[in-house]
């Protein structure tokens, strides 16, 4: 197949271009940067998602795998749906789990994801959501704190995630890009195969590294300035607002990767060990 990967320079965009390449599909990826590292095989586009000219030139493809500039890019959403609809027959796209209740005209990421969703239908391309729980890499955000020997800093403690690995959402996202026939619009929940407190994922965090990282929760305004420092202040408050629901109502678990992929969903403990050097100094 030809496929295309937008935000393959991320991390579940570029677990995508291993993937495909692995199964022999010539992969195109666009990045912004002529630099961002890529595989040898792969054919690289130039090109920030929202210049809509230089969408119109893709190199036409099968299937596509869409990373969203979430918030960033919502201005150009419709515009983006219709210039990659009418390149690709399929497009793969990488949502979340809260999509579904969100106001498409709404601020922060679930609206983004809401209107992304929306406009990719309305193209009436093939299209498949990969409505995502959060990503096991957002724990990535606690390494400076466990390579300096510190508590990890975070909000939320009692939060409860069912964290997902990034080859997950990707192997999930590669497999569905080959499906040709059937319904256009399909809806599949990701999850990882925990549900645990964000409090447990650092003590699990703590074990398989063999230190003691306990969370500490901050202030709201103590998390703007330390977490998000760059963030736009409605993405900022639709993470805290986010994750402070999830102490009441937990991340739903879902089976669809093992039904997908034939095989179990990757727990947190094997992230860990994949993302080990991540942590270590
Ligand atoms: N974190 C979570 O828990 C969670 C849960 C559900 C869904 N999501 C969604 O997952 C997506 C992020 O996935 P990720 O973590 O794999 O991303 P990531 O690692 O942060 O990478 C983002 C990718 O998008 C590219 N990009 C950013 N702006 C761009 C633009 N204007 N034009 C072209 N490319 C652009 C980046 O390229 P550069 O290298 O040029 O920057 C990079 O390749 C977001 O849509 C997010 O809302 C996240």
């Amino acid at each position: 197949m030809k496929t295309l990967v937008v935000g393959a320079s991320g991390r579940v965009g570029g677990a995508a271009v291993e993937l495909l390449r692995e199964r022999g599909d010539s992969v195109t990826a666009l990045t912004r940067s002529a630099d961002a590292p890529l595989p040898a095989d792969v054919e690289r586009y130039v090109a920030d998602l929202t210049d809509i000219s230089a969408l119109s030139q893709l190199p036409f493809s099968d299937a596509t795998f869409l990373v969203f500039p979430s918030v960033t890019a919502d201005p150009y959403a419709a515009e983006i749906a219709d210039a990659l609809a009418a390149r690709t027959g399929h497009i793969v796209y990488l949502s979340a789990h809260g999509a579904a209740d969100a106001d498409p005209e709404g601020e922060g990421i679930m609206p983004s994801h809401a209107r992304v969703e929306r406009e990719l239908k309305r193209t009436g391309v093939r299209r498949t959501f990969l409505r995502s729980s959060g990503f096991a890499a957002n724990t990535l955000g606690w390494a400076p704190y466990v390579k300096a020997g510190q508590p990890i800093r975070g909000i939320a403690a009692d939060a409860r995630r069912a964290l997902i690995h990034e080859r997950d959402l990707a192997a999930v996202g590669v497999h569905e890009m080959s499906y040709v026939a059937g319904d256009l619009e399909q809806i599949l929940h990701l999850t990882g195969p925990e549900v645990m407190t964000q409090r447990e994922y650092a003590d699990a965090l703590s074990s398989i590294l063999g230190g003691d990282y306990p969370f500490v929760e901050l202030s709201d305004d103590d998390a703007a300035r330390e977490l998000f420092p760059d963030a736009p202040p409605a993405m900022v408050r639709s993470i805290l607002e986010g994750q402070r629901r999830m102490i009441a109502e937990p991340e739903p678990r879902t089976d669809t990767v093992a039904q997908v992929l034939g095989r179990p969903a990757t727990p947190y403990s094997q992230w860990v060990r994949d993302h080990q050097g991540d942590f270590t100094a």
